[in-house]
């Protein structure tokens, strides 16, 4: 049956209700809660400080809370009968465990299921992965109490941590944790995405926190969910991504899309998180670092607390240049514009510089931690490859990724350094210039080969490159 009203809770408190009349929607804040300073928006395109919002930023917010994959979503339409294509109805099936710390209900009075935990021991896990390796369309199989959503175009379901067990989240109950088996049709991409959040988290970044684990023959990552906390009980975290809080349809997510970019987002973490924002700097440098094509914006969120929102931990970080194809890179360009270059192994000092102006942070200290993480990544990459358990796996990677990396940083720092270099000569040659005509070299000791073969200053007596 078509859902016309979608009541909506944050952080387990009724926060108002979405209508849809006559194809208008809209939605509409409880005053009481809007005027509570306590109080958490759904969106920050959906500001507390209007009562009512229109069509756009709903649409948008409840679009995003749906799997980007479009199969998944006409299976679920077809197994909770509602017409495909109908977001509020889908919401109302599957709304009561998604992103974040909000909760739909299509009848506020009637009991809600409370659900809870049910155990699921290792073969069920491999047999549900085997299934959805088969049929990547298939995110709840089985499962007939599932009332969750996550985004995302890879097959995906949700966990539940239960003592040292795992478990199916059913009914309100949060799940902690997203297991994937990754992207079938490329090797150890779920491998080779745990080891490169690992290895960003090894040189200082906020990632969640991942697992990878072999079911039987069934790889798969486990992500920890920032967005619960488990003490005694589970808790939820509002978030929502950057799609979102754009008030974009997620087919926009890609920057060349029509979705957002390095200024959009600078200048909207600007005025919320500006630690966060050099955070998101790291996150361009390191994706850029390990050859990651997929860093849109619905792979960044935000953390939403009452009236405070700051960018949350990474997450669906993967390397993509183990992947050739006719022995060229099958995955060439970063998912946004880094100073007007996306190519890997393209970008200049110059894009790094017009990277930092566009995010709105100072220049010489992004080059700098370009020049830090180009430092560390690739040896941390291979230190997490090193600790794999699997022998052949750790082989795999160490031929591949390891190289390939460290490749990347080396051309990185190369450019960084030829740019150090060039006005270290520039200096000197200024400086002999000055110092009026010199005596002839004899050959032993360089003559005029000086000057084009510059050697780099080991200490800071000339202007940095930045
Ligand atoms: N660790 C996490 N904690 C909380 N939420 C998360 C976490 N990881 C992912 N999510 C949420 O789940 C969604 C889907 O996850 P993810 O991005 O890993 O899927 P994906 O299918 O690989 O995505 P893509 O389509 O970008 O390849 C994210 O957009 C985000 O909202
Ligand atoms: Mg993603």
């Amino acid at each position: 049956m078509a859902v016309h009203e979608l009541h909506v809770s944050i952080y387990g408190r009724h926060a108002g209700v979405i209508t849809r009349s006559g194809g208008k929607v809209r939605f509409a804040y409880d005053e009481s809660y809007a005027d509570d300073n306590g109080a958490t928006p759904l969106s920050l395109s959906l500001p507390l400080e209007s009562l009512e919002h229109q069509r756009r930023p709903v649409m948008a917010y409840l679009d995003g809370l749906l799997p980007d994959h479009v199969r998944v979503r006409s299976r679920w339409a077809k197994e909770h009968g509602v017409t495909e294509g109908d977001v509020l109805s889908l919401i109302g099936a599957v709304g009561l465990d998604v992103a974040g710390a909000v909760q739909f209900h299509t009848d506020p009075t009637a009991a809600q299921p409370a659900g809870g935990l049910r155990r699921i021991d290792e073969l069920e896990l491999e047999e549900r992965i085997r299934h959805l390796r088969e049929d990547g369309a298939d995110w709840a199989a089985g499962d007939a109490e599932a009332s969750w959503s996550l985004a995302g175009a890879q097959s995906k379901f949700t966990l539940a941590r239960d003592g040292d067990h795992w478990a199916t989240a059913t009914g309100s109950a949060p799940s902690t944790h997203i297991l994937k088996p990754g992207i079938t049709v490329l090797e150890d991409q779920a491998l080779i995405e745990h080891v490169s959040m690992r290895a960003l988290s090894a040189v200082g970044l906020d990632v969640a926190r991942t697992e990878y684990a072999e079911f039987g023959a069934e790889p798969a990552i486990i992500i920890e969910r920032y967005d619960r906390r488990t003490r005694h009980s589970t808790l939820r975290i509002h978030q929502e991504d950057l799609t979102q809080a754009f008030a974009l349809m997620p087919e926009r997510k890609y920057e060349d899309k029509g979705g957002p970019g390095l200024q959009q987002i600078g200048q909207l973490l600007g005025g919320i998180d500006t630690e966060g924002r050099d955070r998101f700097a790291d996150a361009i440098i390191a994706n850029y670092l390990i050859g990651a094509p997929d860093a849109h914006a619905k792979n960044y969120s935000l953390l939403l607390v009452r009236r405070s929102a700051m960018l949350a931990p990474l997450y669906d970080v993967a390397s993509g240049l183990t992947y050739r194809k006719d022995d060229t890179l099958r995955f060439t360009k970063a998912a946004m514009s880094i100073g007007g270059e996306r190519h890997f192994g393209a970008v200049q000092p110059e894009h790094w510089r017009k990277a930092a102006k566009n995010l709105g942070v100072d220049a010489g200290g992004m080059l700098e931690r370009v020049r830090e993480l180009a430092g560390t990544i690739p040896d941390a990459l291979r230190d997490e490859v090193e600790r794999l358990p699997h022998e052949a796996a750790r082989q795999r990677l160490r031929d591949k990724l390891v190289p390939a990396a460290a490749r990347l940083s080396a051309d990185t720092l190369e450019s960084l350094a030829t740019v150090r270099e060039r006005r270290w000569a520039e200096g000197r040659a200024a400086a002999i210039a000055a110092a009026g005509p010199q005596p002839r070299r004899g050959k032993g000791l360089g003559g005029g080969q000086f000057m084009r073969t510059p050697q780099p200053p080991t200490t800071g007596t000339l202007p940095s490159p930045s």
